[in-house]
């Protein structure tokens, strides 16, 4: 009896081949598809988000075949999760999978894709755990479930892989691997199932354009949320607020947004979200004559609700199991916790003129936050919901300022999938400044934006060199909130940190564009170099035969590079690191010129550097038009026009489009914008002219163009 059990035990075991575990893909929108695999959850990054997918700019980015490789890709239910699994080619690139500090590419690691304060590890827990890769061969995976996702990223080999490892002999043969060949990227998605894109793009950048734009476009700050901010001491009170303000504008530092930290609150943390009557009797009058100067106001809050807070009762009954530091965590996905917090937030914030928040704290430590087990009136698990916490929070307050049709631009410590479209800038307390750049590179593929925000520093040298990467980021923040470090606290390198200040304010138009770019055609505004066109490894050598002495940029490219990254179109940015007075800079094909001077400095090669502490490496590429406007300490008003420096670069025939609206409201989104095209022709001699079609309507802010040719010295 029991010898028949046993085999019919044996016999009923369900033997899938690929064929029954091979995903069904349907077209979503041009160049996307999806699938699903099981029952997916209903509570999603991307439907948290409330993504809004850019049809027509998908349809103008072209119709690309499926990715034929990734019909083998499998999915099935297994052990109450979903198994996925996606082949990979030898000598395939990989990128994004979350906010990593380390490295840029990512195949042969294993992620498991958190929420979680950066733990000094590339582990997968991180401030923006993105469930998405990009291959260099032109396509990527999102994985849309809010839960844990492990990625085994070319690690694991199946008895039935295609391209199987060999096996060796560890006795005799010295290159035997311990960790060997995968071809493929396999899965575990904690839920009953999941729904799952796919992306085509003729290159890495195309792939991320139409996750970009799958997701709504980029967003589009406004135009003071690109100047320089300063986040005050916690303590900080409305008198000495505005007296930092003035010490801006006496010493003739840049300043377009400030930051007020925990202690602009009467409790925190957890938080009252009402104003500290000591420090700020009359917060109304603060946030007016600071606005009546050109400078917007920032709260700091963390979401936990504090028993002194006006919120509190109303809240309590949807708040979740457990507290945050004795705080009630509301269930932010109930519309009736965002209309209580809306309540009091209009009351006391927007309604007086504050123009945005950073929400701290919705992504770990475990030691502080809830544990998985936690449990939401929703429904939702504490795993799910530590997932969306800080996506939710980013589209609940974007939400308000687009009811009063105000851009608003903040930051956050937690973000996930979908979020592009939010004008949310992603920072955190680690303070590694070369991993910060790291960092930069990496959340181009992932749809986020990241600060290497600048508190303090133990050297003039050190201080100069984060201000200087801070000024070639998406917000240029001092966070002197511990400390109270101002741009001018070390008198050595005062003068220098000015200049870059003011050359972040002169390149205004220029990242205004980048970041109008961003939004209509998914492109991100800071770039890995994996995505720069003209960059790649373009060369049927192996591995094995490329050397730094023979073939140094066929080697270079290949490595990890992650200490340099694109501005916009044009601008390469190269920075130094404390204690470091040269480097080497991967110049992709094309030629390539110095910032500052014009001069030709490269062509698909690898140039060493040494360029002093003053001033941040930039190059721009053939062809570079930057357009510059006077330098200003605040953003331009909705109204201010301006003259436009236009510098060129290089020596052929180019033209670029130039974007601008009121820097303000949403109106652009119903195309009440304007675009003018800067172009360079050469006359019958072959000189090279600078020509300006400008519009003349109220959305363009520039009056006059004077043309400065860097290379010729003209
Ligand atoms: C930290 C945050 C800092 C600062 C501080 C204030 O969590 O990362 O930037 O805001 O809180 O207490």
């Amino acid at each position: 009896m029991r010898s028949f059990l046993l085999l019919s035990l044996v016999f009923s075991i369900p033997v899938l081949n690929a064929q029954d575990r091979s995903l069904r893909w349907e077209e979503e929108a041009p160049g996307i598809w999806k699938a699903v695999v099981g029952e997916p959850e209903k509570v999603t990054p991307l439907s948290i988000a409330g993504i809004q997918p850019k049809l027509s700019a998908l349809s103008s980015l072209g119709n690309p075949a499926f990715p034929e490789n990734l019909r083998q890709s499998t999915g099935e239910i297994f052990d109450a999760k979903a198994i996925l699994r996606f082949p990979l080619e030898r000598g395939e690139q990989l990128f994004g999978l979350g906010l990593n500090f380390k490295s840029v590419q990512q195949r042969g690691t294993i992620k498991e894709l958190q929420v979680d304060h950066y733990g000094e590890t590339d582990n997968g827990r991180s401030h923006a755990p993105v469930a998405f890769y990009v291959s260099d061969r032109g396509y990527g995976v999102l994985i849309n479930a809010a839960r844990r996702i492990k990625v085994y990223v070319g690690i694991a080999v199946r008895k039935d892989s295609k391209d199987p490892p060999p096996e060796m002999n560890r006795n005799t043969q010295p290159d035997w691997n311990p960790q060997p060949y995968s071809d493929a990227v396999e899965i575990v998605v904690q839920a009953p199932g999941t729904d799952i894109y796919l992306f085509a793009g003729k290159n890495a950048l195309e792939v991320v354009q139409r996750y970009n734009l799958f997701c709504g476009g980029g967003v589009l700050p406004p135009k003071w949320g690109l100047g320089f901010t300063q986040r005050t001491p916690t303590l900080y009170s409305d008198r000495q607020v505005m007296e930092e303000a003035d010490r801006f504008e006496q010493k003739g530092y840049p300043l377009s947004f400030i930051g007020l930290e925990p202690g602009w609150q009467s409790y925190s943390y957890p938080n009252s979200f009402v104003w500290d009557k000591g420090r700020f009797p009359d917060p109304g009058k603060l946030v007016k004559q600071l606005l009546d100067k050109n400078i917007r106001i920032n709260l700091w809050i963390n979401p936990y609700v504090s028993s002194h807070s006006p919120l509190y009762s109303d809240i309590l009954p949807y708040t979740g199991s457990h507290t945050v530091w004795a705080g009630v965590v509301p269930d932010i996905t109930l519309p009736v916790v965002q209309d209580l917090y809306k309540g009091l937030f209009y009351k006391q914030h927007l309604d007086i003129g504050v123009s945005g928040y950073k929400i701290d704290e919705t992504d770990g430590y475990d030691v502080w936050l809830w544990p998985d087990g936690a449990r939401f009136p929703s429904g939702l698990s504490g795993e799910q919901m530590r997932q969306i916490y800080g996506l939710q929070f980013q589209k609940m307050t974007d939400k308000w300022f687009r009811e009063k049709n105000q851009r608003t631009y903040g930051l956050t410590r937690a973000s996930n999938s979908g979020a592009s479209s939010l004008p949310y800038v992603i920072y955190n307390d680690y303070y590694n400044h070369r991993d910060f750049i790291t960092a930069l590179c990496n959340s181009s593929f992932i749809g986020v934006l990241w600060t290497p925000e600048a508190r303090s520093s133990k050297s003039a040298e050190e201080w100069l060199r984060r201000m200087q990467t801070v000024c070639f980021s998406p917000m240029a923040m001092l966070n002197a909130w511990a400390d109270g470090t101002q741009p001018w606290t070390f008198p050595e390198v005062a003068k220098e940190v000015k200049e870059v200040m003011l050359l972040r304010m002169q390149l205004l138009p220029y990242l205004y564009n980048a970041f109008a770019q961003y939004h209509f055609e998914g492109k991100p505004p800071v770039r890995a170099m994996n995505l720069e066109e003209g960059f790649f490894y373009e060369t049927k050598l192996q591995k094995g035969d490329l050397n730094s002495t023979e073939n140094p940029y066929e080697m270079a490219v290949q490595q990890d590079v992650k200490d340099q990254y694109m501005l916009g179109d044009y601008i390469l940015v190269a920075p130094l690191f404390a204690g470091e007075t040269r480097r080497s800079v991967i110049l992709p094909k094309g030629n390539w010129y110095d910032f500052y001077s014009g001069k030709l400095v490269g062509n698909g090669n690898v140039i060493e550097i040494n360029p002093g502490l003053s001033k941040i490496p930039l190059f721009v590429k053939e062809g570079g038009i930057i357009p510059m406007i006077p330098p200003l300490l605040h953003t331009p008003e909705k109204n201010d026009v301006l003259p436009l420096t236009v510098r060129y670069y290089g020596s052929v025939e180019n033209s670029i489009s130039l974007y601008d609206d009121d820097g303000d409201t949403f109106d652009y989104e119903k195309g009440d914008y304007a675009r003018a095209v800067l172009s360079v022709k050469k006359n019958r001699r072959g000189e090279l002219r600078g020509f300006a079609e400008l519009p003349k309507t109220k959305s363009f802010h520039y009056n006059k163009v004077n043309w400065v040719f860097m290379t010729n010295g003209e």
